[in-house]
């Protein structure tokens, strides 16, 4: 199991994380619009509403400042005995913090989540260049993503 740098947390979401570093931390992954307060806290109450189902975690440094995220959401299947699959999402870490297992510890983190729910196996679709930060944290290559945008 990775250990933290001294001091550093890791928790859910929260609605105020709307004032700090959550949005800018998500920018290093990708494209995040500004949303207004407004409608970050509809996709907030929304999100937290169905929390057998999203978990999102945000590892804070020792100021408090969100440096890195991550998500799990469980589907239910009518497959494999009415199985659930915890599918990985949005996982980022601040550029200046990169490098200090705080990756490996999201994944874990989200990996403990979903086995504790009763996933069976958890899934992520990343770029050939991620692909050595995953195998590190204990995922293989399996299948192919396939997108269709609208
Ligand atoms: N390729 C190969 N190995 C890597 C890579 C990589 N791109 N990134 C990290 N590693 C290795 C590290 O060297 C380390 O190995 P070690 O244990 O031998 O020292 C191990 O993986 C763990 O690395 P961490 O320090 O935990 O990685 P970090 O905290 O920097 O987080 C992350 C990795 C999340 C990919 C980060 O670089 C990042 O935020 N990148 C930009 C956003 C992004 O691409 N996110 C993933 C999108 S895919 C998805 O969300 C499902």
């Amino acid at each position: 199991t990775a250990r933290f740098p001294e001091g550093y947390t890791i928790r859910p979401l929260r609605r105020s994380d709307y004032y700090g570093d959550y949005l800018p931390t998500l920018r290093v992954l990708t494209t995040v619009g500004e949303p207004t307060l407004a409608e970050f806290n509809a996709r907030y109450d929304f999100i937290s509403s169905r929390n057998d189902t999203y978990y999102i975690l945000v590892i804070c440094d020792e100021s408090a400042t969100v440096v890195g995220t991550g998500a799990v959401i469980v589907e239910r299947k009518f497959i494999h005995n009415m199985g659930l699959v915890g599918h990985i999402e949005d996982i980022a870490v601040a550029k200046n913090q990169q490098g200090k297992k705080l990756g490996l510890r999201i994944i874990q983190a989200l990996d403990a989540v979903a086995e504790r729910v009763g996933c069976y196996k958890s899934i992520l679709d990343c770029s050939e260049a991620n692909e050595g930060f995953y195998v590190k944290c204990g995922f293989k290559r399996a299948g192919l993503e396939m997108a269709h945008y609208y």
